[in-house]
This record gives C-alpha cells, sequence and structure tokens, in this order.
C-alpha cells in the first residue's frame, strides 16, 4: 500500500523517481518505523492499575496528609515546627509509591522514620488494645500521655488508607489490598507495624497499656500490643509495665486482671525482667467514661 502510493506520486514528478532498490528500502524502512512506534506505544501505554477488594487510598490524602502535619507542627507541638511538612510527604509517598502493593518492607519506611523522630518523654507511653477511642480520649484530657497515635506520624496516618500502583507514581485511588487478600506486607500494615515498634523501642521508665476488660481476652495475642508493642520494650529502660482494664460502664464490671489473659501478658513481662502491674477500671479512665454516662450507678461519688 505504502509502496503502491509513493510510486503514484513519483510518477508525477519524474525529477523525483527513485531507483528500485531505494524504492524497497523506502518501503522497508518505512515497515520498520510503523512496527517500532507500535512496540513503543504499547510499552509505554498506561497499563491499568492492579485491581484490589479493598478500600482505596483515602480522598485527598495529600490535603488531608498535609493539613494534620501542619495543625500537629504548628498547632499542637509548636516545639516540632520546624519540621517540613512537604517533605515528610514526598518521603511517605517515597516509601510505596510506583510499588507493588503486596511488596512492602520495611526499609521502605526507614527514610521517613528518620526524617519525623520525636522524643517521647520518659513514663509518658500509653498503648492500647481494643479500646482506640477512650484511650485517645483520656490523653486528650490528660494533656502530657501519648498514644502512638499522638506522635506526628501517627496523628498524621491516623484512620487514613493508602497504597501506590507498579503502574503509576500516583497513589491509587481506585482500590487497595485488603487484610484477607493473602497480601500481609501492604503500606498501610507495614507501616503501622514499623511505627508500632519504634513506639515501643523508645519507651522508657513505666509504661501503660489499656485493654478492654469487656472482652474475653484482655490481652489478644495477635494484637499489635500483643505480636509488636509488648516485644519491643526495651528492659534496661522500661522498669514496669501498668495495665489498665477497662470494663464498659453498662457492662458488668468482673475482675479482669486476675484472669487467664492478663496471667498471659504478666508471664511475658516477667519473663522480660520487666514488673507488671495491673488495675481494673484505673479511675482517672473510668472519670472519662463517666462524662457520657454521669447518671451510672457506678459514677456516683464513691467510684
Ligand atoms: C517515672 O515514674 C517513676 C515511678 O513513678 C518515678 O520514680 C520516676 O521519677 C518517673 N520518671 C520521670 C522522668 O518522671
Ligand atoms: C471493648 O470492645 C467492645 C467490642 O469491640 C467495644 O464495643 C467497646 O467500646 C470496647 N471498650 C472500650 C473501653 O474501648
Ligand atoms: C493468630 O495468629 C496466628 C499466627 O499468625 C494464627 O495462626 C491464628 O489463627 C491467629 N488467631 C486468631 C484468633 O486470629
Ligand atoms: C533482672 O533485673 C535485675 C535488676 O536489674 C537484675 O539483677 C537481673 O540480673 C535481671 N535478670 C535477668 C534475667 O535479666
Amino acid at each position: 500500500m505504502a509502496n503502491y502510493e509513493f510510486s503514484q506520486v513519483s510518477g508525477h514528478r519524474p525529477c523525483c523517481r527513485l531507483s528500485r532498490t531505494a524504492q524497497i528500502c523506502l518501503g522497508v524502512s518505512l515497515m520498520i518505523l510503523i512496527a517500532s512506534v507500535v512496540i513503543v506505544g504499547i510499552l509505554l501505554w498506561p497499563r491499568a492499575p492492579l485491581v484490589w477488594k479493598g478500600k482505596p487510598t483515602t480522598k485527598h490524602f495529600p490535603e488531608i496528609f498535609l493539613g494534620r502535619c501542619f495543625i500537629y507542627t504548628q498547632i499542637l507541638r509548636p516545639e516540632m515546627s520546624d519540621q517540613d511538612c512537604k517533605k515528610i510527604l514526598s518521603t511517605f509517598k517515597g516509601a510505596f509509591v510506583s510499588k507493588n502493593p503486596c511488596k512492602i518492607t520495611r526499609e521502605d519506611y526507614e527514610p521517613l522514620v528518620k526524617l519525623a523522630t520525636q522524643t517521647i518523654p520518659c513514663n509518658k507511653t500509653l498503648f492500647w488494645s481494643k479500646s482506640k477511642h477512650l484511650a485517645h480520649q483520656y490523653t486528650r484530657v490528660e494533656g502530657k500521655m501519648f498514644t502512638l497515635d499522638d506522635t506526628l506520624l501517627g496523628y498524621i496516618a491516623d484512620d487514613l488508607w493508602w497504597c501506590g500502583d507498579p503502574s503509576t507514581s500516583d497513589m491509587n485511588y481506585d482500590s487497595c489490598p485488603r487484610w484477607d487478600e493473602n497480601c500481609p506486607n501492604n503500606p498501610v500494615s507495614v507501616f503501622w507495624k514499623v511505627m508500632s515498634q519504634k513506639f515501643a523501642e523508645a519507651a522508657c521508665g513505666v509504661v501503660q497499656v489499656m485493654l478492654n476488660g469487656s472482652l474475653s481476652e484482655p490481652f489478644y495475642k495477635n494484637s499489635t500490643f500483643g505480636s509488636v508493642e509488648v516485644f519491643n520494650l526495651d528492659p534496661k529502660k522500661v522498669h514496669k509495665l501498668q495495665a489498665w482494664v477497662m470494663h464498659d460502664i453498662e457492662a458488668d464490671s468482673s475482675n479482669s486482671c486476675s484472669g487467664s489473659s492478663i496471667n498471659d501478658l504478666k508471664l511475658i513481662v516477667h519473663q522480660m525482667n520487666i514488673t507488671f502491674s495491673c488495675q481494673d477500671n484505673y479511675r482517672p479512665v473510668r472519670f472519662v467514661q463517666c462524662v457520657k454516662n454521669p447518671e451510672h450507678p457506678l459514677c456516683s461519688s464513691n467510684i
């Protein structure tokens, strides 16, 4: 087809007539050119991102990330106002964008951890397991204690969702891997594992953990606290772990501290040569619960 048209054109303009060899050469070149264009096109054509069953990256992720970072560093903890939020965002994204979201490693988040270091004072670390909401309410009122979500990176990432895709340097706003997709090394899980581990390693003095006494296993071994945090406490720095087992105010106030679940925790902690103590319904936290239930008998003057 190309050769045919070419000879037509050349027929009208004899000055440009080409030898047969040149025509063949040109034809072959043209075919090679077309083939190359097609191949390059296939290679560079935007590939469809991988499809997952889980929630996609939170909408407006960069805006929420930066907004929270600025609120934290400029308003909540002005002593951290020299932190560069834009750099923290780009370093955070560097951990997982353009990568398969099932192949994220702890090392991927290492630059982020190095960039946003924060010192938590001794005696002020509060872990929680299955009692997130109450733990956050308590630290907010108490004012000096830190859960992981009261640190800069924990505060920024709390309740957000994110992942990338090998085909693009943007985040995946269509879907991300879910826990049950045989994908434990996804960007969100690895992030929280790394952050929990660092948070626990840095704890010192007396550390506390708020557990949920309304569950049959207040100390749940597969939880982040039970599988990551407790084992990363440093016995050289931590002399005591204090458990506060909080029961829902409407539920029966049984004594969980003497139960087998808490005993499992006690054994682990003692093996690490850390002192353990346990208190059911620690009073200051009970006060927070009572704010919402002031008329409950358990909240009367003799609590
Ligand atoms: C931490 O608590 C222990 C026991 O209550 C106390 O002896 C120690 O001085 C406290 N450390 C700091 C830094 O407040
Ligand atoms: C304990 O767990 C139950 C069930 O998940 C939950 O409804 C309750 O709010 C939790 N209690 C606390 C103190 O977080
Ligand atoms: C806890 O984790 C172990 C090992 O990962 C797993 O075999 C087990 O099924 C988990 N238990 C529960 C109740 O999820
Ligand atoms: C536990 O700590 C005590 C006091 O610091 C020390 O004397 C002892 O050797 C430690 N035991 C173990 C098993 O590390």
